[in-house]
């Protein structure tokens, strides 16, 4: 590789971050890591949509995008609320430190604690539809995961090209190839990125998920994120958290109750919620919170009803116990009422 390719790589922190030691299975209680944040960091910036080349493999993954952006197209049939991948995946998946789904294709097949098992690729967006869109995942190989793995693929391999000052496309891949995902030996790669980078440094490229922000001083407080959300976030999301909506579709998403994420979701955890919000909210603002103030945040839009936790047996009782050990409110008691046994349904119907 061109000494100039390499010092790009390096300046993008790909071969100088620092990654997780050794290969093994991760502590179960550990959370869906996030890359730490450095300052200096430069970030892999995928090619425009306008360079998804014509033909059936450039439609795979112009469909993965209008899917990820426009999840609604799905509603009913795998979507069981008022989001889209996008609200949470900011700048259609390709915002660092908004769990970009460039970050994410890297990473994956992995060892995950929800399941208890490892995750292909395809496995792992499953995951969002049953508990972010509160809906009923597409099967494995299905057209829509294939295609959001292809966008998601595309967006990573065009940004590790042009970081190498590789030209011409982005190579094809099978369907098969494509759901599994990238953090493997015998995944197909250009021979030069291959050499750049080891698997484990892939997997781990700044600006994954969303970074972590220091515990706050004061134990968070849902009476305390009252008032940041009046202030802060009201004015979009609306004073009862339902978002608003202009001829029935929504722009500023709700926060809870039943067209929001489920019990299950990772956002319902005040930690990541709090990690989210610190970085992305409010919309377009930079970042403005203190870390107090988007635990507070977050830990009052996380004390309201939401939809149900698919995995409850029917008690939330024994459903927190079995899931819900770290920072939430499922099973808590919020202005004498419990969480989760008022929770709306999982997958209800619009039409
Ligand atoms: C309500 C917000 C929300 C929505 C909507 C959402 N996600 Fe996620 N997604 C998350 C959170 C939070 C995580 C990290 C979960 C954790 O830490 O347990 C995540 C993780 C992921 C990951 C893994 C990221 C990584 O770096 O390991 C992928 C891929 C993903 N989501 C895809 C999707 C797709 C595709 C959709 C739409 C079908 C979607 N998400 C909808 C919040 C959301
Ligand atoms: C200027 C309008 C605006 C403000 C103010 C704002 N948001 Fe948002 N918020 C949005 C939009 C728009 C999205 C979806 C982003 C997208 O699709 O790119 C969003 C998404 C979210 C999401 C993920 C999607 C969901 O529905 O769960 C959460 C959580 C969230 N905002 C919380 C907050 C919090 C907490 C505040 C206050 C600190 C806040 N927002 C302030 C506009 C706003």
């Amino acid at each position: 590789m061109k000494s100039s390719a390499i010092l790009l790589l390096a300046a993008m922190g790909v071969l100088t971050t620092q990654v997780q030691a050794a290969q093994e299975l991760p502590d179960k209680q550990a959370p869906l890591p996030s890359v730490p944040k450095n300052p200096d960091q430069t970030y892999l910036t995928p090619r425009p949509l306008s360079a998804i080349p014509e033909g059936a493999f450039g439609d795979k993954v112009r469909m993965g995008y209008q899917l990820f952006v426009n999840t609604q197209q799905l509603r009913d049939k795998y979507v069981g609320n008022e989001l889209n991948c996008a609200n949470c995946h900011m700048d259609a998946g390709r915002k660092a430190n908004a769990s970009p789904v460039w970050g994410a294709y890297f990473a994956y097949p992995a060892y995950r604690k929800k399941d208890d098992k490892v995750n292909t690729f395809q496995e792992r967006i499953q995951g969002c539809f049953n508990y972010s869109m509160n809906g009923k995942a597409p099967a494995a190989g299905s057209p829509e995961l294939v295609a959001l793995s292809a966008y998601a693929y595309w967006l990573g391999m065009s940004g590790l090209m042009d970081a190498a000052n590789l030209d011409g496309p982005v190579p094809e891949l099978s369907d098969a190839e494509l759901v599994k995902g990238a953090k493997r030996e015998d995944f197909p790669l250009p021979d030069t990125l291959a050499k750049a980078m080891t698997v484990e440094q892939r997997a781990n490229l700044p600006g994954r998920g969303y970074p972590e922000i220091p515990k706050p001083e004061l134990a968070f407080s849902p009476e305390r994120g009252k008032a940041v959300y009046t202030a802060h976030c009201q004015a979009c999301h609306g004073a009862d958290g339902q978002g608003q909506a202009m001829a029935g579709v929504y722009s500023l998403p709700p926060l809870w109750g039943p067209m929001s994420y489920n019990w299950g979701a990772g956002m319902h955890r005040v930690n990541t919620a709090a990690f989210f919000i610190y970085e992305n909210m409010p919309f377009a603002k930079s970042i403005q919170l203190t870390n107090q103030q988007a635990w507070d945040v977050a830990a009052y839009i996380n004390s309201h009803e939401r939809p149900q936790d698919p995995r409850n047996k029917g008690d939330v009782k024994q459903a927190q116990e079995k899931y819900h050990n770290d920072n939430d409110y499922y099973g808590v008691e919020v202005d004498g009422k419990v969480l989760g046994t008022g929770s709306y349904p999982v997958f209800p119907k619009k039409s």
